[in-house]
Parts: C-alpha cells; structure tokens; sequence
C-alpha cells in the first residue's frame, strides 16, 4: 500500500472542506435506506424487520434450541450474510480491556504510532491498506492491522489482544462447524481448513468529518475472509450492509458481536451462502472506532466449493485455487465491491 496521510491528524486541523482526495460524489452516501419492508420471502421467519438477524449463541449449544437455532443461522448467512451473535460466551472483561487498548492506541501521540507505521511492502502495521495508485480516492479512516496466527507470523501487539484472539479463533471454528452443519458439509473438510487458520486484525479509526456526505469510512466492499467478528468500540454506529439494493444501518447491539461470512465461506459453499458488500459511513461529531477479526483458511491449501455442495443441479461455481494467491490478489488491488470474488468464476 502506498503512503497516506493521518486522517486522525488532518482532523483535527479543523478544516471546513476536506481534501479533494476524499470526496467520493459516487457514492451517494446521503441516500441512505429508510426502514422498508421490502422482502419477498413467503417463509415463516420475520423477513420483514430491516435488522440484521440476531443468532443466540446458548440456543445453538443447547439440546432443546440447537436445531431451531441453527435454521435461524442457516437463513441469516442465505438472505443476509450478516447477523449479530448474543450469549457468545467471550468474558466481557476481556473485551472491556480490549476495547481500553484499541482507545489507547489510537490516541497515543501521532509520533508513537508512526512506531507502529507499515514498512513498504508489508500489509501489517498502522497506516491504510489497498491503496495502489496516487490518484486513487481515498478512505476517511486510519487503520492498524496485524497477523495474529500462525504463531510464526505474530508480531509484537497490544496488550489484551493475545487472549482475545484465542478466545475469537475458538469461537470463530465453532460458527463456521455450525455453519457446515447446516450445509451439510463433512466435518472433516472444516477441520482441515481451519484447524490452522490465519488470523487477522484490523483496527479502524473514522475521526469526525467536516463533511461527512462526502466522503466515506471504508469503501463498499465484501471481505475475503471466511468469517468476520465485529467488535464496535464505542457507541458510534456507521456500519452500514447492502440487502436488496438498500444501504442498511447496523445497530450494534450492547455485549454483542456482528458478525459476517467472507469470500472464502461463498466459494466454499458454492454460493448458497453469500458475502455481503458492507461500508463504513463517517459523522461530524465524534469519532468512531471498531476492531475486525477475521478467520481465513490456512495459507498453504486451496479453496474451492465443497465437494458435497456441487451436484448435476448446482455446477461447481467457482475454480478451485490456492489460498494464498486468493489472499495475495486481495490485498493487491483496490478494495471495491465483490471484485475479488469474481475473478474466481
Ligand atoms: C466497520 O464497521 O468499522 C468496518 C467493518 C469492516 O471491517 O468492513
Ligand atoms: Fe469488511
């Protein structure tokens, strides 16, 4: 990624305009959707609230719920791609602490946090990712981001962040089993994949906006990972998912988790399951902050849809291909819409 300006910095130079590498006239971030009861499905789920479904996480363990539960989650990753998990068992200590140091971070002085600055030629490290060319339009937002497994290409992170990682990988597996439950995937293929994962953090920091309808947080896109735990650090909202053709606000719920399926659980399950183009919208008022930890297949493999998933009636969708030129390529290009997805029909 090239060199980009702190935005956090630029800020608080308290301009009246923004730069013209921020304006975005594109993307028409004004027009965001009013409440609409716009689906179309005949089934007995609540299809016509314009929230993300939410997904118990005690019902899914339990005996009595699971089967329920898991119909729940099968139709949040199939008509959402989203859903905001409850009860997930994650100490609320241990997130109080890690949402103390991402806070801390971001609000160490400008000169500390070069400390951490990306070195060329690395995605890790705090700065700005997928930016790839000195004209390209820019995103009003300050990132950190870091491997955190395998082991081996850990480097020296935040405090907390060692324990919570562990705690997400866990719970991550654990969605992503359940997820192949409801699919009807081997077990043994969800192991293999994920058993030794790569995991990855990113911290995001949207300072406020002069002018917040013109520019935008973090551009649309769907992530590449196979799934994606949200946590939102303070109380300023401005996710924001795309269902129906509508830009739909996330409203992160208190001790909850948002959570969504990448690029790599669409190809994996065929297409049944979609990943959803998400964006991050900017406010004038307060900053915002939010930490993504994200679960991909280990590196040295190959993704493709599950044997089990493609059939005489659903043809194999997608080419199979190494996990790493999947990833290598993400990171390589611009971050826009389902581009990388697309590549691999
Ligand atoms: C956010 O809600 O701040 C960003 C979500 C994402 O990582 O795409
Ligand atoms: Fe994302």
């Amino acid at each position: 990624s090239l060199q980009v300006p702190c935005v956090q910095e630029l800020a608080k130079q308290a301009l009246s305009r923004v730069p013209e590498r921020y304006v975005r006239p594109e993307l028409d971030v004004v027009h965001v959707a009013s409440i609409t009861s716009s689906s179309s499905s005949s089934s007995s789920f609540p299809s016509s609230s314009s929230q993300v479904p939410i997904i118990d996480m005690t019902k899914l363990l339990s005996p009595e719920f699971h089967a329920s539960e898991l119909h729940m989650l099968d139709y949040a990753c199939k008509h959402w791609g989203f859903f905001q998990l409850v009860n997930h068992g994650v100490d609320s200590s241990l997130v109080e602490n890690v949402k103390r140091d991402v806070e801390d971070f971001f609000n160490l002085p400008i000169e500390e946090k070069k400390g951490f600055g990306q070195k060329e030629g690395d995605i890790e490290g705090y700065g700005q990712l997928f930016v790839v060319s000195k004209e390209q339009k820019l995103d009003w937002a300050d990132m950190f981001y870091c491997i955190t497994l395998p082991p081996e290409a850990r480097k020296p992170h935040l405090d907390n962040l060692d324990a919570y990682c562990k705690e997400l990988r866990k719970l991550a597996i654990k969605i992503i089993q359940l997820m192949g439950e409801a699919l009807n995937m081997e077990a043994k293929e969800i192991t293999e994949l994920f058993e030794e994962g790569h995991q990855s953090v990113r911290m995001n920091y949207y300072p406020p906006c002069p002018e917040p309808d013109k520019v935008i947080g973090l551009n649309p896109h769907s992530d590449v990972s196979a799934l994606t735990i949200l946590l939102q650090i303070n109380e300023m909202e401005g996710l924001q998912i795309k269902n129906n053709g509508n830009w739909i606000p996330v409203t992160p719920l208190p001790n909850a988790f948002v959570i969504n399926l990448g690029d790599t659980l669409q190809i994996l399950s065929n297409g049944i399951y979609q990943s959803i183009e998400h964006r991050a919208i900017v406010n004038s008022k307060k900053e915002r902050m939010s930490m993504a930890t994200f679960l991909a297949p280990k590196m040295d493999g190959t993704i493709g849809p599950s044997p089990k998933l493609v059939t005489p009636e659903r043809p194999a969708l997608y080419k199979r291909v190494a996990v790493s030129d999947f990833y290598n390529g993400f990171f390589s290009r611009e971050l826009k819409g389902k581009s990388n997805i697309d590549l691999m029909r």
